[in-house]
């Protein structure tokens, strides 16, 4: 029988985790949650983060899930320890941060992401664990998530925003920048205008789905690796999108980045942190 993967995120970002499992294993059951009630997650401070987590992972682990996919990298930063023990043994979690460090070979690399994920350093620490003499610059992108949730991508604001976050990094003469949250693969052409071609674009998830594929004993379909391609629609059960939030809107949302609509469920985690 197919293993099940369950991928969390805040909203949106780790749609661009799903499209990539998708395009390599196309054949895997998956439950998504974006816990759109509460988005951004980038903005809370390391206690409510770590409080989302587990009970994000705890919902998951509830919908008999047989993997757990952080596609969100603000979990995955300051909550991978909580999220390991509420899956307990027997559920493998899978990060991003760790797969994509142990794969990079970069000295001068730059990291945009949330501020939360940015002040943890948790992207510095992986690659230095790997090279110890690489160079990481974390710049916190506030404007980032808040702007792609809204959906307008000509919004002057965001090429605003992304000038001033690339900034130091050209400065530095980065030689790659990792999107540090899954939310910022959305914005990938935009970010390719403004970089110089030699400058890498690198996305955790590719490494991530990388690492998920073996462990579960997949090949993955290398003919999908090209740009773009939109995975085939999902039928519903196989593929399960839930929200803690407005159901519709995450669906109309979602379309095109998928390829398809999606059918949405509002789900209630049953939160203990409140509203926010
Ligand atoms: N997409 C998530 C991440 O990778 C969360 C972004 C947010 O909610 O701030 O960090």
């Amino acid at each position: 029988m197919e293993q099940r993967i369950g991928l969390l995120d805040s909203g949106l970002g780790g749609l661009t985790v799903l499209r990539r499992m998708l395009e390599h294993h196309p054949e895997i059951p998956f439950v998504y949650l974006g816990d759109t009630a509460r988005v951004p997650y980038g903005h809370r401070s390391p206690n409510e983060i770590r409080r989302i987590a587990a009970e994000v992972v705890g919902w998951l682990r509830r919908q008999q899930v047989d993997a757990v996919l952080m596609a969100c990298n603000t979990t995955n930063a300051l909550a991978f320890d909580i999220a390991e023990a509420e899956a307990g043994s027997g559920l493998p979690v899978f990060g991003l941060i760790d797969c994509v460090a142990s794969q990079l070979s970069c000295t001068r690399v730059g990291v945009l992401a949330t501020p939360a994920t940015a002040s943890s350093g948790a992207y510095g620490r992986a690659l230095r664990l790997v090279d110890p003499s690489c160079q990481v610059i974390e710049i916190g992108c506030p404007a980032f998530v808040p702007l792609i949730e809204a959906g307008d991508f000509s919004d002057p604001r965001l090429r605003a925003a992304a000038i001033a976050y690339l900034e130091p990094l050209l400065a530095e003469r980065v030689e790659a920048i990792v999107l540090g949250c899954t939310h910022y693969p959305l914005l990938e052409d935009l970010l390719r205008e403004l970089l110089p071609p030699e400058v890498l674009l690198v996305d955790p998830a590719q490494a991530a789905v990388a690492q998920l594929g073996q462990r579960l004993g997949k090949a993955p379909l290398h003919q999908a690796r090209s740009c773009g391609l939109h995975p085939r629609e999902v039928p519903v059960e196989r593929g399960r999108f839930c929200v803690t939030g407005d159901a519709e809107a995450f669906a109309l949302a979602a379309a095109p980045w998928l390829g398809w609509q999606p059918q949405v469920e509002r789900v209630c985690l049953r939160s203990s942190v409140g509203a926010f």
